[in-house]
């Protein structure tokens, strides 16, 4: 295996260091007073210099023995000796103030411009707010975001996120996360925004712009740099595991993962984190194909590229494609990489210098590494501020809080109402139940304020879904666990299912169950699980729950959608919450109570089957209904709940959807239209979703493809016609050519269960990636 990998690394390497110039288009336009200035500072570099810049170390290299502060010795010899440029994360995995992250960045960029003059850059995962202060503001994990449908949501949590950033002196953040959740046993599914290309693009690319702004060139002291990730494929690992590889279709990997990338390429994105796994067999930390033929050759992207967390080494101790750290540091940079994240080891920064000594990598790729770095740093201000004076009213302020409450509100999904048990009329007897009924962490996930999640030891203040509903219904409520979590850290999937028959007890003297179940917190390989059903416990104590008699509402605190398909008959009505961050527990709370009204989608497909994990961009074959051409039979689109799928207190009716023309080509733009109504009592927001369907093609067209969305707000008997502009381009796919083809042919556009047929009149293949 390694003896087949090696020579067609090596080859992809090296065809890409012969041709490292735009092809195409230049997705950010070069400045020249940024590119004057990162040429007058490279000129002064030694080669000791140039490596130092490539490299980024864990704070935990500068910690003292407290864990709290930065050695002094440990500064002097990693940004003073090593000349290191970047550092990443938080001291100890604790989350700290936004003033002593500030105290800490200061310390290190006064030592990095007295001894290199060159500031350095930090960079820190900020997933969904400020995950990494105590003091900042969070807001509903992506996957939440997402089930809004709505892009005002993402712009608001980048802007926040950019604000509260930089406010505690650090420029870069490693967000936002676009890896296609199209497994649902991946751990990290809950961190993207969904299954679907298109949606997950339009979140991130609006993200992106509230993140840096309208002008890469110049990002403002609101503002920071996005590190869009994981590129790519790191989504879908054919073993469900995190870190493990992915087996990805050419046309699909160039079609659906790439297509997030290319939109926040397009909005000017600064840098790009690596995909820590493989894709077809080569490790993408040394995939030049896609790292500088792709991105820094296609799109003429001259941003940089940063390794993710001691990813060199795995080349090596890992995947077996470079016998060791030289021949993977070797490896990375002449694939393109421009930065190592590595994490504790500087004797990165000599093996660098010895390997442009040796011409192994060549001065021409350190040097364009470097620029790359410079650039960042030029580009974010950092030569004129290292560090700034400057106040930021709004941080951690009630005006985020409010927008987050308002997330979370949209974002939580009504899967189920039977007999319009929801909303509680509030005079009922509540019992709250489940692991996750009093539990802030589960409300908030991984990456927040640790990196395994662990909320309710920094902010006690917000309330659980317990607390909410207390306060919402006073006197009414009662609380059993009946089943708890592990508290520790990694210890995540351990339960005590002790409490069970006291839970049943309480269930007798209620008059409605609201059952809060799903899954501890996890981040990353820690999340790593043998089996997506909800743990067994969980499923024990709703059976005993429902043996009561009493109606059970059954809510769903997780990150990735567990399979319930035994249990979900047993509840009258089930609300998926997933990830909603501090204001979840009072946005359920309002949303059960019918002072607001649901609206959220899911923006995945929720499986029932442990065989039958899909998406639902299937193909037409895997589909019972469309007999004509499938012989599997069996082959069932039988899932809990569809893509796109979400219930309301009101009920919408869809009318007179239209395509301003039947007959298309492939430079015109269709104008959908489509009349929405409220038809219920009650105010609602409705997620429009316009779908395209390609009925015959040259490869095997997916039963479906999201093209358009929109929210509106109906109040009852409001009628209000939606429209959408739809570039026909957009409705094109990458054909085994690897070319994106619009074929001529029948299309059909579908909303709201009604369809209009259309006609493309002529093909059009364009070259990748120009769509
Ligand atoms: C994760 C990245 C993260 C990095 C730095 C890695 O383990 O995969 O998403 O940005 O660590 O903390």
């Amino acid at each position: 295996m390694k003896r087949y990998l090696i020579p067609v690394v090596t080859m992809l390497s090296v065809s890409a260091l012969s041709c490292n110039s735009p092809k195409g288009e230049v997705v950010i336009p070069a400045d020249k007073a940024v590119e004057a200035k990162v040429e007058q500072v490279l000129k002064g570099m030694t080669l000791e210099e140039k490596a130092g810049q490539l490299v980024q170390l864990s704070i935990m290299v500068l910690q003292d023995e407290t864990n709290e502060a930065l050695d002094p010795a440990k500064l002097d010899k990693i940004i003073g000796q090593y000349k290191v440029g970047s550092i990443l994360n938080v001291m100890n995995d604790h989350a700290h103030s936004r003033e002593h992250t500030a105290q800490m960045v200061k310390d290190i960029q006064a030592k990095s411009m007295e001894t290199i003059g060159i500031p350095c850059i930090y960079g820190l995962d900020m997933i969904h707010g400020a995950s990494y202060l105590t003091d900042g503001s969070f807001y509903p994990q992506e996957i939440n975001l997402a089930a809004t449908f709505n892009r005002t949501y993402a712009r608001m949590m980048g802007h926040a996120m950019a604000y509260e950033t930089r406010a505690a002196q650090v420029p870069w953040v490693f967000s936002p996360v676009m890896d296609l959740g199209r497994d649902p046993r991946w751990p990290r599914i809950w961190e993207s925004f969904g299954e679907d290309p298109y949606l997950q693009a339009e979140m991130a690319r609006e993200e992106t712009l509230a993140l840096q702004d309208k002008d890469p060139n110049h990002i403002g002291l609101e503002n920071v740099a996005v590190s869009i990730k994981h590129f790519m494929g790191y989504g879908v690992p054919v073993s469900g595991k995190d870190r493990t590889p992915a087996i990805i279709a050419p046309n699909d990997l160039r079609e659906k993962f790439f297509a997030p990338f290319l939109e926040c390429f397009r909005a000017g994105a600064l840098t790009i984190m690596v995909n820590s796994a493989s894709v077809n067999g080569i490790p993408t930390h040394a995939n030049s194909v896609l790292l500088t033929g792709w991105v820094k050759e296609e799109l003429g992207w001259d941003g940089m590229v940063v390794t993710d967390w001691a990813d060199i080494d795995n080349l090596y101790t890992r995947d077996h494609v470079a016998a060791d750290k030289r021949e993977a540091v070797k490896m990375g940079i002449n694939a393109g990489i421009d930065m190592i994240m590595d994490p504790y080891d500087p004797e990165c920064c000599n093996v660098i210098v010895d390997l442009a000594k040796s011409g192994e990598i060549p001065m021409s790729r350190i040097d364009d590494a470097v620029r790359r770095v410079l650039r960042l740093k030029v580009r974010l201000g950092l030569f004129e501020n290292p560090t700034w004076e400057k106040e930021y009213p709004m941080f951690g302020s009630e005006a985020f809080a409010s927008e987050s409450f308002d997330a979370a509100c949209e974002s939580e999904v009504l899967l189920k109402n039977e007999d319009g048990i929801l909303p509680f009329k509030g005079t009922e007897k509540i019992l709250v139940t489940g692991p996750n009924a009093n539990s802030l962490r589960t409300l908030n996930g991984g990456w927040s304020y640790t990196w395994q999640g662990s909320a309710d030891d920094y902010v006690p203040q917000y309330n659980t879904i317990l607390e909410a509903l207390q306060q919402r219904f006073p006197g009414k409520v009662s609380y059993e666990p009946g089943v708890l979590y592990d508290q520790t850290p990694m210890l995540w999937q351990n339960e005590d299912a002790s409490g069970i028959a006291k839970a049943v007890a309480a269930a007798y003297k209620a008059d409605v169950i609201v059952a809060c179940v799903g899954e501890n917190t996890y981040c990353e390989t820690p999340g790593n699980m043998d089996d997506l059903n909800l743990s067994a416990n969980q499923k024990q104590l709703v059976r005993a729950l429902a043996a009561t008699g009493k109606p059970i509402v059954l809510i769903l605190n997780e990150g990735r959608p567990r399979l319930i398909g035994d249990i979900e008959p047993l509840a009258k009505a089930v609300v998926d919450i997933m990830l909603p961050s501090n204001f979840g527990g009072d946005a359920l709370a309002t949303l059960l109570s019918g002072e607001r009204n649901f609206s959220g989608k899911l923006p995945f497909t929720y499986s029932k089957h442990i065989n039958a994990l899909h998406t639902y961009d299937y193909k037409v074959s895997e589909h019972r209904e469309t007999m004509e051409g499938s012989y599997n039979y069996d082959a069932i689109m039988d899932v809990q709940w569809p893509f796109g799928h979400g219930l309301s207190y009101t009920t919408f009716a869809y009318d007179n959807l239209k395509v301003d023309k039947p007959e298309f080509g492939p430079e015109d733009v269709l104008k959908v239209s489509v009349e929405v109504t409220n038809t219920g009592n009650v105010s609602g927001k409705e997620a429009v979703l316009v779908y395209s369907s390609d009925l015959v093609a040259s490869l095997i067209p997916d039963v479906k493809r999201l093209r358009a969305f929109d929210k509106v707000n109906l109040v009852p008997g409001e009628k209000h016609v939606v429209t959408f502009e739809i570039p026909a381009s957009r409705l094109a796919f990458v054909g085994a050519d690897g070319k994106w083809r619009l074929e001529e042919g029948d299309f059909r556009i579908s909303c709201g269960g009604l369809g209009v047929m259309v006609h493309c009149n002529q093909t059009k293949v364009w070259n990748t990636p120009n769509i």
